[in-house]
């Protein structure tokens, strides 16, 4: 059995990208591997979050998880925070990662651009990551292409430690499941991810948005001056991301998709991605809600989880220590 092992930053609400580009398919791999999902709340100190807020996204995630179909006696979910073997093989790697290799790091750039707010953590986050992935001897990440960087830095890290200590740990490989929702688009901007943090409240699909406001927002969507609908990413970047969101929840090809409207106009194209968002997002939404009204049900399924996690967490970690030397 293989280990397939991902993470979602807990930082603002979960967006329709992370859920189309990650975690809508992750239930497909449970019953082949072993399959460990986590959220990554360490990673989110890396911003400013009001504490309350992180809490409640955390718990969200988790909630978000099982209403997509991860089931936590199959895949075990928990928090990182839970598990400390993560800041504790972070440290041990940070010494095995180079300022030059971390400094290349587009995500990195990205998130410094404009910030006030550019601390070590950021710096040093794939680093974090880096030990989440190999502390559970991980063979696969599902993860959407914005994280192919830190994966492969991921591998290099990997790589350096097994050839100074020997075969220690896992080479992890990047898992790209869906080949078209790998970089969910801006409604606004169509030629940016779509982001938690877009400053355009209609640029950003959440996953616990109101039909309303998903309505709104998708007929807002900027298109082009044509009129025809056809998937051309240089010069139809707005209707090629729509094009992408349809095939995506439809499980049909670009092709397929395109042909389904080749004779519409564009606000019938609008209405029928409506329908099929809305298909997707409100069965998610109501399981998301009675999973909010059983609280002590979750409480527990992070309690339990996060045991099962300490134990093979804790079991790498100590094999780690022997190597370097740690007594
Ligand atoms: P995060 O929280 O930014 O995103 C979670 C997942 O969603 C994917 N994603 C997208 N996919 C398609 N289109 C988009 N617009 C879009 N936005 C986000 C991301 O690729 C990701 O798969 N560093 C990671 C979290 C992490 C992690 C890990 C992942 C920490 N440790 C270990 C895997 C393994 C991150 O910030 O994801």
């Amino acid at each position: 059995m293989k280990t397939v092992f991902s993470g979602v930053q807990p930082t603002g609400n979960l967006t329709i990208g992370n859920y189309l580009g990650a975690f809508k398919n992750w239930r497909d791999l449970q019953d082949e591997n072993r399959c460990i999902f986590c959220v990554v709340d360490l990673h989110s100190l890396t911003v400013r979050n009001n504490p309350e807020d992180l809490k409640n996204n955390s718990k969200n995630i988790i909630m978000l998880y099982m209403a997509a179909g991860i089931d936590p006696e199959k895949s075990i979910i928990y928090l990182q925070s839970n598990v400390s073997a993560h800041a504790n093989l972070s440290w041990v790697l940070s010494c095995y990662t180079y300022i030059g290799e971390l400094s290349r790091m587009t995500q990195f750039k990205e998130k410094s651009e404009n910030s006030d707010n550019i601390n070590n953590g950021l710096f040093s986050y794939p680093v974090l990551m880096a030990a989440d992935i190999l502390l559970y001897g991980t063979d696969f990440v599902p993860v959407g292409e914005d994280q192919k960087q830190h994966v492969e830095l991921c591998r290099e890290i990997a790589i350096r430690f097994n050839n100074i200590y020997g075969k220690t740990f896992t080479v992890p490989e990047i898992l790209i499941q869906s080949k078209l929702a790998t970089r969910i688009k801006g409604l606004q901007n169509p030629t940016k991810k779509m982001s938690k943090s877009s400053k355009d409240k209609n640029d950003t699909i959440f996953l616990l948005d109101t039909e309303k406001d998903i309505i709104s927002k998708i007929k807002k969507a900027v298109t082009d001056s044509d009129t025809r609908i056809y998937f051309d990413k240089e010069t139809k970047p707005g209707i090629s991301n729509l094009l992408t969101m349809y095939a995506t929840i439809t499980n049909k090809s670009i092709e397929e998709s395109e042909k389904d409207f080749s004779d519409k106009t564009y606000g019938q194209f609008k209405k029928d991605l409506i329908e099929v968002v809305l298909n997707e997002i409100i069965p998610l939404q109501n399981k998301f809600n009675e999973l909010k009204n059983s609280i002590d049900y979750v409480n527990n399924i992070i309690e339990n989880n996060a045991k099962k996690a300490i134990e093979i967490a804790n079991k790498n970690l100590e094999n780690v220590y022997k190597k370097v030397g740690l007594l």
